[in-house]
């Protein structure tokens, strides 16, 4: 089992540089098989989820070459072939395989998806959306199958009920190559959105409102190759900023679209944290005084739920009372019973985050139950006097890219031990 171990209480200094965004390179990926040309990605993260689906294309038949940050993805081999088991149910997602697979074949057969727990996570809307483009459903076991039997996905109007990243996404891999026009109401806004429609526009695809709530798709036949750039990941970098503001005496985080983080970086502001945000870096201060603050998360450009449980070890040393609540994922709370462990004063109330400070948080064994839970016990880790053995870390390795090599560059005693 690996762990991670921090010796905490020291201070860390310097810079550090903000990797790709993990949640738009697990869609640009699956969205390559869209493509009938050769596609290259740069910044690329070196997390678990990214080689995952890199073993989940090969497996397909495409060839994909990886240097460094740069992946070059050949899809031309891809199989329309079924893909219940094994990797697929490693990450939540794997669910964009049924929307590219579906574009590109009119079939998918796909396991459901995993990934974190953090209470239900439901795919009914991305069901909703290819079945009202005109593919059937059936369930084999663990896997669901979609098809059009042979017939080209419809372009159709689409609300949907609810605002979702993954099933906005979905629908447009579907929908790029479909039959006519795909309009999507209520959709997302998250960059991360954009992001994809970049790709695939480059691709020749012809999407327009990426970023909006109205977002038009026209079909088209065939898509080129095209080189692209990930976007900076803005859960990092948001991470990074509230670590920076922990236990930093002077952090330089590079890589950051402010523009991203806006409604983050006004709670740290309202807090009382120090910082000065430059064109694509923020420079964190030393930090004391700060103020306890509420916090409510909803969909961009609304406060992200992936950064309230990475911000609630630097609100524990702010003073006073406050709370978060999570309006996206209401059981997103398991992150506090471990800070209790450290000697946190907080609690769920009918799963509301309450929390008291200042406080000091002492080391302890402790359990990374999702992925940015696990970030939550790492800043824990380094702000807490003594030692704090991490387990469950595999969760924390899907998403952050080398994040022990950053902290140690930092100045962190952190290291990663055993055997995955
Ligand atoms: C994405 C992000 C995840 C983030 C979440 C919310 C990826 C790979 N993951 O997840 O990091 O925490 O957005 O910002 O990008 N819902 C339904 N039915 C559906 C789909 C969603 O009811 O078919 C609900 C969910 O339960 C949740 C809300 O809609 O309450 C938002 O979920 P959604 O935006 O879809 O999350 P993901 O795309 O899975």
């Amino acid at each position: 089992m690996k762990k991670i171990i921090i010796n905490g209480g020291r201070p860390l200094k310097g810079e550090v540089t903000i990797s790709g965004a993990k949640n738009s390179v697990v869609a640009l990926i699956p969205a390559t098989i869209l493509a009938d040309e050769i596609v290259t990605l740069d910044g690329v993260p070196d997390i678990s989820d990214v080689a995952s689906l890199i073993d989940i294309m090969i497996l397909m038949g495409a060839k994909v070459e990886r240097d460094g940050e740069t992946l070059v993805i050949d899809p031309r081999g891809v199989q329309d072939m079924p893909m219940p088991f094994g990797k697929i149910n490693s990450l939540r997602a794997s669910y964009y395989f049924y929307g590219s697979l579906l574009g590109r074949y009119g079939q998918a057969t796909v396991g459901l998806p995993g990934g974190c727990d953090l209470g239900p996570r439901p795919i009914d809307l991305h069901l909703k959306a290819f079945e009202a483009m005109g593919a059937k459903m059936t369930m084999d076991g663990s896997s669901m199958n979609l098809s059009t039997n042979g017939e080209r996905l419809r372009g159709t109007a689409i609300y949907m009920d609810t605002v979702s990243v993954g099933a906005t996404i979905n629908t447009i891999l579907a929908a790029v190559k479909a039959e006519g026009r795909t309009v999507i109401e209520n959709a997302a806004r998250e960059p991360e959105i954009i992001d994809v429609a970049t790709l695939l526009n480059n691709m020749g695809a012809h999407i327009r409102g990426a970023g909006t709530d109205i977002i038009t798709i026209e079909g088209v036949d065939y898509l080129h190759g095209t080189r692209h750039q990930v976007i900076p990941d803005r859960i990092e970098a948001g991470t990074y900023i509230a670590l920076a503001a922990a236990v930093g005496e002077g952090i330089q985080i590079n890589n950051v679209l402010y523009e991203h983080l806006e409604s983050f970086i006004a709670k740290l502001e309202e807090m009382g944290v120090r910082m000065t945000i430059s064109e694509d870096s923020v420079f964190v201060e030393k930090q004391e005084n700060l103020k306890a603050v509420h916090i409510k998360t909803s969909p961009y450009p609304g406060f992200a739920t992936d950064l309230q449980q990475p911000l609630t070890p630097l609100l524990l040393t702010a003073n006073g009372k406050g709370s978060i609540v999570d309006t996206i994922y209401q059981k997103r709370v398991n992150h506090v019973a471990e800070l209790m462990r450290m000697g946190a004063t907080i609690e769920t109330v009918s799963d509301r985050i309450v929390y008291q400070g200042p406080n000091q948080l002492t080391g302890a064994p402790v359990k990374a139950t999702d992925l940015r839970a696990g970030a939550a016990l790492v800043i824990a880790g380094l702000m807490a006097q003594g030692k704090t053995e991490i387990t469950n870390v595999e969760f924390i390795l899907r998403g952050y890219s080398h994040i022990i090599e950053k902290l140690q560059q930092l100045g962190a005693d952190i290291k990663l031990i055993g055997e995955a």
